[in-house]
């Protein structure tokens, strides 16, 4: 097991590059799965997530080859399994896109129940509803989840919760399917039209993505050599655009796309952030002197929930009261026990928390509880004065490439030691 050791009291200054987005990658990987024949993806974020998924598309006999550090080359041509194996999907979340592929492609898929972080109950009725509807018999049992179907058929599916996963998962089941597919109340996040755009450049017929309403007219074949690059990733960007804010610096976030983060912008603004756009770059910078405001995590375009936890640590250090709302997962509050460690005063009680700002955070040892929370936690330890311990630093290695050299970069002191 590795830790961090951070030493505090850092103005982020510099520039910092953003890596493509886990939350595409981890879907459109499985997405090849549906192409007969051999695709190459580009900008792919070298993250533990994404490495787990590349093992499991070869265990089901898809040829996957990392041809340099960002790009995959995937031949799903001999596919010849449909059972994933069960540790490495229920490790984690988004195992759960393997279903809708390989149910589109095979009409048969078992994958186990998916794992991920724990921010309280995660279910995933609204797929499996969805699968039914397209004519799919789904079985869960013994912490497996097995679907199957002679022909998927076209259907109109509404969803009683905007699901960022059932979206997905239902126009990875839908594009080979006959017949129209029409989704209403999907998800709307930059990385549902990530997929999209990379299913249509494969030869499939999605249109509305990035809308209420996606319409997917099942085509009888997807193609290969097609190249791909996904997109920056949102939360990434956030996570540095949050980092600048909180310790008072001056960064210069590269390859990322501005129009992604306007609901995180205008909280930056409304704190007392400066925020200028360079088409494809954005620098922030602050005075260190933060705004206390409210914040309500919502589905896309609203405040992302992945961004919640490092926004929590910037408001623990802002000029007066602030409360988010956590609308989106039960338990995403758990980071808020660190901070309290810290000299933070939060008071959170269920999908609410209250902050009252410090005038500083105090370095401690720390304990990531997830993803999200482990990146918020560094953010943390890099403003808070002294040195702060931060443990469970896999959950980071999830999600985030190389984070601590791109800290270092902008002038913080880290350390990866094994404990
Ligand atoms: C995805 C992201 C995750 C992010 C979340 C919300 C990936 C791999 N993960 O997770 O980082 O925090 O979106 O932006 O992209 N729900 C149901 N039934 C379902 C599905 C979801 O009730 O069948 C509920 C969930 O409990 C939650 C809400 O809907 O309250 C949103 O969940 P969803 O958008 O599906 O999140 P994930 O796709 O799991």
């Amino acid at each position: 097991m590795e830790k961090f050791i951070i030493h505090g009291n850092t103005r982020l200054v510099g520039e910092v590059e953003i890596s493509g987005a886990k939350n595409a990658a981890v879907a459109i990987l499985p997405a090849t799965l549906l192409i007969d024949g051999i695709t190459t993806l580009e900008n792919v974020p070298n993250i533990s997530d994404v490495k787990i998924i590349c093992k499991i598309l070869s265990s089901l006999g898809a040829s996957v080859t990392w041809t340099n550090e960002h790009t995959v080359v995937v031949d799903s041509r001999s596919l010849n399994c449909t059972h994933a194996p069960l540790e490495m999907t229920s490790k984690f979340r988004a195992s759960y896109y393997l279903l809708g592929a390989l149910l589109g492609r095979c009409g048969d898929v078992e994958v186990g129940l998916p794992g991920g972080c724990n921010l309280g109950a995660r279910p995933i009725d609204q797929h499996i509803k969805g699968f039914e509807l397209l004519g799919a018999k789904v079985d869960c049992e013994q912490g497996r989840i097995s679907a199957n179907a002679k022909k998927l058929t076209g259907s109109t599916i509404y969803f009683d919760v905007v699901s960022v996963g059932a979206t997905i998962n239902l126009i990875l089941a839908s594009v080979l399917a006959e017949g129209t597919t029409v989704l209403n109340n999907v998800a709307k996040e930059p990385h549902i039209v990530d997929v999209a755009n990379f299913l249509n450049t494969v030869g499939a017929d999605i249109r509305g993505a990035g809308t209420d309403i996606i319409k997917i007219n099942g085509v009888s074949k997807l193609t290969g050599n097609h190249t791909y690059s996904i997109v920056p990733d949102q939360i990434e960007t956030g996570t540095f655009m949050i980092a600048a804010l909180a310790s008072g610096g001056d960064i210069l976030i590269k390859n990322c796309i501005y129009e992604h983060m306007d609901s995180l912008s205008a909280k930056i603004l409304e704190m007392g952030g400066k925020i200028e756009n360079f088409g494809d770059s954005i620098r922030v910078s602050s005075s260190g002197k933060i705004h206390p405001t409210n914040i309500k995590t919502l589905p896309y375009p609203g405040f992302p929930t992945d961004l919640q936890p490092q926004m929590g640590v910037a408001l623990s250090i802002a000029n007066g009261t602030s409360i988010i709302n956590e609308s989106i997962w039960d338990s995403r509050f758990q980071y808020t026990n660190e901070l309290i460690k810290m000299g933070a005063k939060i008071t959170a009680q269920g999908k609410t928390a209250v902050f009252e700002g410090v005038d500083h955070l105090i370095g401690a040892p720390l304990y990531a509880t997830d993803l999200r929370a482990g990146a918020a936690l560094l953010v943390a330890g890099i403003i808070a004065d002294g040195v702060s311990e931060l443990y469970n630093i896999h959950f980071i290695d999830r999600g985030y490439e190389h984070i601590e050299e791109k800290f270092r970069k902008l002038g913080t002191k880290i350390e990866r030691v094994n404990e």
